[in-house]
């Protein structure tokens, strides 16, 4: 997309800057030791394998468009607007699976007629939600987007599956992201995106969809929720992590030794590692929320950033290299440099 050295490779249009940042989790903390009542688990297996203490659950009335108008009406207040052009959600949870949640979230956040639409990414749903916000900036289709990242994974996720339960968390982060210049603080950077269908099985849920309508009545009940390879995807996310956050620092003409914090996705507690010491970026520079919060997908990456902002880790000038990976299977990569007078709301 564009280079922070100020040229602008694709030539004409603005920048989308990031202006808000906003956060929600619902309050009811699950630790360890209550999954522990129900499968066969340890508090230590789940700390050392994963790096979770505890995940934030949903109540069973509260969804994934509730989250999404809490981080949204908070990214909105923190850069002190009360409309936007255009909001982007990303998730693999939406209310329903038709409609969009999108409008929904719109409606409720007194943003009408708005364009409102769902993106699904995986866990790189937020930062393909950005890219697509940045572009809709570069076409001149809007000036001010409104992107979230929202999930209610708790819906996908067998509670007595120890494979998949230990991981998932819900909750909402959100960004505003304004036009701007590419040279700006806070503007987004080249993005390396990409994707491997060939492996949609790893992370997936069987029924539900289009493809298993022929056997709609006799799916059984675990095949609505998510089934994942997690050795098979664990050495994948680190591979593609590595890879595209690489490239996304080369592409904004930064050596990876001057980043100062690496946004990663927060998968597994280990994986951040192992791409961190790919990447040779010290620990002190690689901020973590995935003990509080479990792996949140496409919320995670604007939980974390939240964290990061409001408890210190970020600072104004900071070079920041932002990397997700997910279902589909999808990836994503791209830079900023933090901005001043950016202040998040949770
Ligand atoms: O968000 C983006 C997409 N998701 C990810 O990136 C997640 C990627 N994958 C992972 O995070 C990890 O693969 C898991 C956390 C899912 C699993 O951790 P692992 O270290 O890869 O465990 P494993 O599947 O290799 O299993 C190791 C052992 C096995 O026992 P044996 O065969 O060595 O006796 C498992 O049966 O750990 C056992 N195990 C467990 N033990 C206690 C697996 N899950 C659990 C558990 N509690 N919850």
């Amino acid at each position: 997309m564009t280079s922070t050295a100020g040229a602008t490779e694709r030539g004409r249009g603005a920048t989308a800057v990031l202006t808000g940042l906003g956060a929600w989790l619902p309050p009811r903390r699950v630790p360890n030791s209550e999954l522990c009542t129900r499968m066969d688990t340890s508090d230590q297996w789940i700390r050392e394998r994963i790096g979770i203490a505890e995940r934030r659950i949903a109540e069973p009335h509260v969804a994934t468009g509730d989250m999404a108008v809490e981080a949204g009406a908070r990214a909105m207040a923190s850069a002190g607007t009360a409309t936007v052009d255009a909001l982007v959600l990303a998730s693999n949870t939406p209310d329903r699976l038709c409609p969009a949640t999108a409008p929904w979230v719109a409606h409720r956040l007194g943003l009408p007629a708005v364009p409102a639409f769902d993106v699904m990414a995986g866990c790189s749903g937020f930062v393909y939600g950005c890219t697509v916000a940045d572009g809709l900036i570069a076409a001149g289709a809007a000036r001010r987007v409104l992107v979230i990242g929202a999930e209610t994974m708790t819906s996908l996720v067998n509670p007595d599956d120890r494979n998949t339960a230990p991981i998932f968390g819900d909750g909402a982060g959100a960004v505003v992201l304004e036009a701007g210049p590419p040279h700006a603080e806070g503007a987004l950077g080249p993005v390396v995106w990409g994707s491997d269908g060939s492996l949609a099985d790893a992370i997936a849920v069987p029924a539900g969809g289009a493809r298993g309508r022929h056997r709609r009545d006799r799916a059984a009940p675990e095949e609505h929720f998510v089934h994942m390879r997690g050795n098979e995807v664990f050495r994948h996310a680190v591979r593609r992590m590595t890879a595209a956050a690489r490239e996304a620092a080369a592409r904004a003409g930064w050596e990876l030794h001057e980043v100062d914090r690496l946004i990663a996705h927060q998968a597994n507690g280990r994986i951040t590692s192992v791409v961190a010491d790919g990447l040779e970026i010290p620990a002190a520079r690689v901020p973590s929320n995935i003990g509080e919060v479990g792996n949140t997908a496409a919320a995670s990456v604007p939980l974390l950033l939240a964290h990061a902002a409001d408890e210190g880790g970020l600072k104004p000038g900071h070079k920041v290299l932002v990397v997700a990976f997910g279902s589909g299977l999808a990836w994503a990569a791209t830079t900023l440099v933090w901005p001043a007078g950016l202040a998040a709301r949770r």
